[in-house]
């Protein structure tokens, strides 16, 4: 079960934190943060019932004991939080999430797409993206985001690519788009060869 991703995550966690796994399907976030006494409380919720009973068998087999909810997002949570972790679900889904009246002033987040939209809205909600790290686990490149209420407004780059500086990560959307360029016409083809110029300028600044 051993997951740099999960690690990362936790390495925003502090210990004074109320947290709640939103999405926490299989709960092994929440089992990492409670077995490793990470925070004061973690609460695990998913949208899906059948998930988040495999989660419970899981904190049964561990011998944890850990409120489960079923509950879209922080609809139906009762209990207090002030920390919530949103991880593996894509930008629309994390945006609908944080559009309800509880969401708390501290998110941990980390998004499977559209990265950029992401940073864009989290920014609108008056949310501030303080911290990122970029880790690439099995074959993927990951951000995972620490974010507390406040205003920012990120500039291109750091709104494209994050706010980590990961050289290797640099690299890796580099070459991405130099494959598609290739490919795609027109507009497409300016927009992705503008990209890999500031790309290749924060690549070089190291
Ligand atoms: C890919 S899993 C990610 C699990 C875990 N958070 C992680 O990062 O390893 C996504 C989970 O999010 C749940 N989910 C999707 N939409 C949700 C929503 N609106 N509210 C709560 N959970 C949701 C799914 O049921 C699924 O269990």
């Amino acid at each position: 079960m051993k997951s740099k991703r999960i690690e990362a995550l936790a390495e925003f966690v502090l210990a004074s934190d109320t947290v709640l796994d939103v999405g926490c399907d299989h709960g092994y976030l929440s089992i990492y943060l409670k077995k490793n006494h990470l925070c004061k409380n973690v609460i695990a919720s998913d949208i899906s019932s059948n998930a988040l009973e495999m989660a419970r068998q899981n904190f049964q087999k561990y011998g944890l004991d850990i409120a489960t909810y079923v509950s879209d997002g922080f609809n139906d949570i009762p209990s207090f939080f002030d920390t919530a972790v949103i991880a593996g679900m894509g930008c629309s889904t994390i945006l609908n999430i944080l559009q309800n009246k509880k969401c708390p002033s501290k998110l941990i987040i980390s998004s499977h797409n559209e990265l950029a939209r992401l940073r864009y809205n989290l920014n609108k909600l008056n949310f501030k993206i303080e911290k990122e790290k970029i880790i690439y686990e099995k074959g993927h490149y990951y951000s995972i985001m620490l974010c507390h209420k406040g205003y920012q407004k990120l500039n291109y780059q750091k709104r494209h690519w994050g706010l980590d500086n990961n050289q290797e990560y640099y690299l890796y959307l580099f070459n991405k788009n130099k494959e598609l360029i290739k490919k795609v016409p027109g507009l497409k083809k300016l927009k992705l060869k503008y990209q890999n110029y500031l790309l290749k300028g924060l690549i070089e600044k190291k």
